[in-house]
């Protein structure tokens, strides 16, 4: 049995901790912002209800066996303020965000070795607080190794697809590839459709080029194909499909420009390689962001 508190249950972090529920080894809690009374998640398998504890104040909490931070990454230092209460000596802390800097957002708060980082792909969208839709399947990526291996443990009731893989960097970058492109959608407020626009698709393919430039540098290994394939899965997916960002800058909430923009422009400038069209992706959505 673990004890596990999920911290930040939004569209992933409500879809994780419902999951995590339906094994009743785990005692599962959430730390939340804003309080719910249970949890209820549209899945591709129907829909699942939870009932966990919810905190709202560091000051409730116990320590626990696992720590998830489902936040947004811009959230992580507000995320931490939840540790001095729930980790002990014993605690694992799994980072499940965007970007690559999973270690370096926490690694002022926590030892490195007491860290996880985790890459996932699941589509899914917050509906209101304790609710969210899963829209397709999950899969998730760690270092491999045993805190790994112990973190993929947790869902092993779950058809997710949990891997672990000694080139975590690649996997990381690999996702920024994705995520980067997304940023066009989320300037011009509009879904996967826009790449059929031949001068979008262009612009999209340079977005990822320069992260594919950036991300080498930072050891990754990423395949000359890569802005060929993002474009043509954009243009795969119903016209309507929507990025994180793009749902953010309708509801008015924060988006991760610098998580999965400006860190291009920030490592690129750090390995001489320039990276104007994720600078101007990083200027407009600022610019979006502030009105
Ligand atoms: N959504 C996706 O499809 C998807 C897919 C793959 C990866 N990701 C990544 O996963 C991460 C989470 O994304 P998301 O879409 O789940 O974000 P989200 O829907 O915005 O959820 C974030 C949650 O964190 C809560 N929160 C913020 N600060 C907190 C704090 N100090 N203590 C407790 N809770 C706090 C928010 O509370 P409020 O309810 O008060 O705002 C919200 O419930 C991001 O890095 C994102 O890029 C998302």
């Amino acid at each position: 049995m673990a004890s596990i508190l999920l911290i930040g249950p939004g569209a992933i972090g409500a879809t994780l901790a419902a999951w995590l529920c339906q094994d009743d080894r785990h005692q599962v809690a959430v730390a939340a912002r804003t309080p719910f009374e249970s949890l209820e998640v549209q899945t591709p398998q129907g829909v699942i209800h939870a009932k966990p504890r919810v905190f709202t104040e560091p000051a409730q909490l116990k320590p626990v066996d696992w720590v998830l931070v489902t936040t947004k990454a811009y959230d992580s230092d507000a995320a931490a303020l939840w540790f001095p209460n729930a980790v002990s000596g014993r605690t694992r802390v799994a980072i499940i965000q965007n970007g690559v800097e999973h270690l370096a957002r926490f690694d002022q708060h926590l030892a490195r070795e007491r860290l996880v980082p985790v890459m996932i792909d699941l589509p899914a969208d917050r509906v209101a607080p304790g609710k969210s839709i899963q829209r397709g399947p999950a899969k998730i990526v760690v270092p491999a190794g045993q805190n790994g291996a112990d973190f993929l443990a947790l869902f092993a009731h779950t058809n997710f697809d949990g891997t672990q893989t000694d080139d975590f960097t690649t996997a990381l970058w690999r996702k920024l590839c994705l995520n980067s492109a997304g940023a066009v959608s989320a300037v011009l407020l509009k879904g996967a459709g826009i790449s059929h626009h031949d001068g979008v698709a262009e612009l999209m393919r340079s977005i990822v080029r320069e992260c594919i430039a950036v991300g080498r540098a930072e050891g990754a290994t990423l395949a000359d194909s890569i802005p060929d394939e993002i474009v043509a899965g954009a243009r795969r997916a119903p016209k309507t499909t929507e990025n994180s960002m793009v749902a953010d800058r309708r509801v008015g909430r924060p988006m991760e420009i610098d998580t999965r923009n400006g860190v291009i422009v920030r490592l690129g400038r750090k390995h001489g390689i320039p990276a104007p069209m994720n600078a101007l992706m990083v200027a407009l959505l600022q610019a979006a962001q502030a009105e």
